[in-house]
This record gives C-alpha cells, structure tokens and sequence, in this order.
C-alpha cells in the first residue's frame, strides 16, 4: 500500500491529540513532521503538548517545528483553555518532554520539507492557519509544492463555534484563511457542517476503557473537559471529532459527501469576520477552488475510530 506522507500543522487540542494517535493507528498514514501554531492554547503550550504526545506514542522519530504565536493581523484571544482544559490536553499528566523542536521555524520548516519533495507531501492543517499563509507569502514556490491540503474548519451552512457565523480556526486568524484559500492549494476543507455529526460520547470512551492499554485511559483523560463543556453549553454527553474527521479524507472517502465549490471567508471586520461562505449558486463566476464536506456518514466514522484505536491498543499492549 501506498501510505500518504503527511506534514500536519496543529494546535494540540484534545482533538488534535486524537488525529495524531488516529494517524499513527492508520496504516495508509505516514505522519512525517509536525508544525505547532497558536489557537486552542498558547504556542508553548502547543508546543509542549506535540512534543509530550510523541513520547507519550513512543514516536521521537517524528520532528517538531515551532510555529506563529500571534495571527497575522487580529489580536490573539483570551487563553480559551475552558474546551482543552488549562494544558490544552485536558486532565492528562503527561511528563514533560525530553524532546526538543527543531532549530527551524515552522514556516521554514514548512518550506524546506514541500520544496525537497514537490507534490510528493500532503498538508493537514488543524489549527489556525497562520504557519501556512507565512510560507505561501515567504517562499511563492510553496503552494504549488503541495500534493494536496485537507483542513479542519469553517462554517459553510453550519453556524458557527466561536461567532453565530464563525468557526475556531478560521476567526482566529480570517486573514490566513483568506491567503490559503486563494492561493491555489487543491484544498479539501472539512468544517462543522460534517464535525459536528461525529459525537464521541462517553460510553465509547468506556468500550475502549475495557481495554488494558494506557491509551483509552488517555483518551478519558485528554477528552474529559472537552466532554463537560459539551454537555454544559452545548447540552450533549459526548465531543466532537473535529479534527479526526479529516483523516476521513484519506482513510476513508467514502464517508463523506464532498462538493466542489469557490469557498471564501470574510475579513472586512465586521459581525461576520472569519465567516466561511460557499458560491452554491456561482453568482461569481469564480472557478471552485476546494471541495467541501458537507456531510458525513458520522456514526460510521466514530466505529472506525474506535475500531482504529482498539487494533493499535492490541498491537501496542504494554509488556509486562
Ligand atoms: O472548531 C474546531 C477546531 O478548533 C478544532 O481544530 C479544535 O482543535 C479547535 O482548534
Ligand atoms: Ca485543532
């Protein structure tokens, strides 16, 4: 089989940790280096979470690159650790890490890796996308040295998780959305429309807490307050697999209901900054520059992610 080399750009994040360990459990999957951003929690914390969850997953051989602290242009926002818990990996005590970042900055990290092998790497980005506009402005080679992009966010017919229009990702920082969407990358953008349809609920985590592996309690851990705000403020026992639903793209299209549409986000600054919007009706007459999940069989896919990590968790079982 052909495994797809994969770079991810991430703001680890309870559900970040989750697609790393879903890519290190999916043997399609090459996860060949990491960049961190800000977003879910501050960039050292980002930074140390990545970091800690390679050791944790016993996999020092995947580089780290520290990225952007700040979004290109708007204000950072308040430490919103009430999702990810104050670690931004939720009630996990993982030890610190002996592993240390590379030297280079993630955006030159960035373009050293897609400029060595052009069209060979595929790009996840599941945080803001301030890392990866900085390298398509820095290095005009970038973009189109990328195989493919698959992204974790927006908002298309779904409203939104951090404005009634806006999601996460993109409304902190709009204006590197705005240069990634328009810069000729072959995009797939999963945003809430499809996340939102894929709900871990607590008695998934305690079918894989049968398992005697310190990972399902990992799983717990890292997804226990991500679980209480759920159900405090959005009223449902469970979390949603944001950003593990965009490995569905590579292990497992089928799932998804993709529509190729020009997709854009609003930067003018006002209610609807970092809206994401589809031309559904081509009033602009502008090509389709992405396809967009716009739904997703979303039991089906939590059954492969718990499927998933119970085959991991038995091919990794801790010796005695
Ligand atoms: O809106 C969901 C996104 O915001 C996910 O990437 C989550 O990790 C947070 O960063
Ligand atoms: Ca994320």
């Amino acid at each position: 089989m052909t495994k797809t080399r994969i770079i991810l750009d991430t703001d680890p994040g309870a559900d970040d940790a989750l697609t790393i360990l879903l890519m290190l459990a999916s043997p399609e999957i090459s996860l060949e280096g990491i960049t961190t951003v800000h977003g879910n929690v501050p960039l050292e914390k980002t930074t140390r979470n990545a970091l800690a969850l390679l050791e944790f997953f016993d996999r020092k051989d995947i580089p780290v690159a520290r990225g952007c602290s700040l979004p290109l242009i708007k204000a950072p926002h308040v430490e919103n650790d009430n999702v990810h818990g104050t670690s931004g990996l939720g009630r996990t005590n993982l030890p610190e890490p002996t592993l240390q970042p590379v030297a280079a900055h993630a955006v030159d990290y960035l373009i050293q890796r897609f400029l060595a092998e052009p069209k060979e790497l595929t790009l996840f980005a599941i945080g803001p996308l301030t890392n990866v506009a900085l390298a398509i402005r820095q290095e005009p080679k970038f973009a189109e040295a990328i195989k493919e992009m698959v992204i974790m966010g927006g908002a298309i017919r779904s409203g939104g998780n951090m404005t009634p229009l806006a999601e996460f990702n993109i409304y902190e920082d709009p204006h590197a959305a705005h240069v990634v969407f328009n810069a000729g990358i072959p995009i797939t953008l999963v945003p809430l429309d499809a996340t939102y349809q894929c709900l871990l609920s607590s008695a998934d985590v305690e079918r894989l807490n049968r398992i005697d592996s310190p990972i399902p309690k990992f799983i717990r851990d890292v997804t226990a307050d991500y679980m209480e705000f759920y159900l405090k403020y959005e009223g449902f026992s469970g979390c949603a697999l944001h950003d593990p639903l965009t490995l569905a793209a590579i292990i497992a299209p089928q799932l998804l209901t993709l529509e190729s549409h020009y997709v854009n986000v609003d930067i003018s600054g006002g209610v609807s900054e970092g809206k994401t919007y589809a031309d559904f009706m081509k009033v602009t007459k502008r090509p389709a520059n992405m396809r967009v999940a716009l739904d997703v069989k979303g039991r089906e896919f939590v059954e492969l992610f718990l499927e998933r990590i119970e085959k991991f968790c038995a091919a990794n079982a801790p010796t005695r």
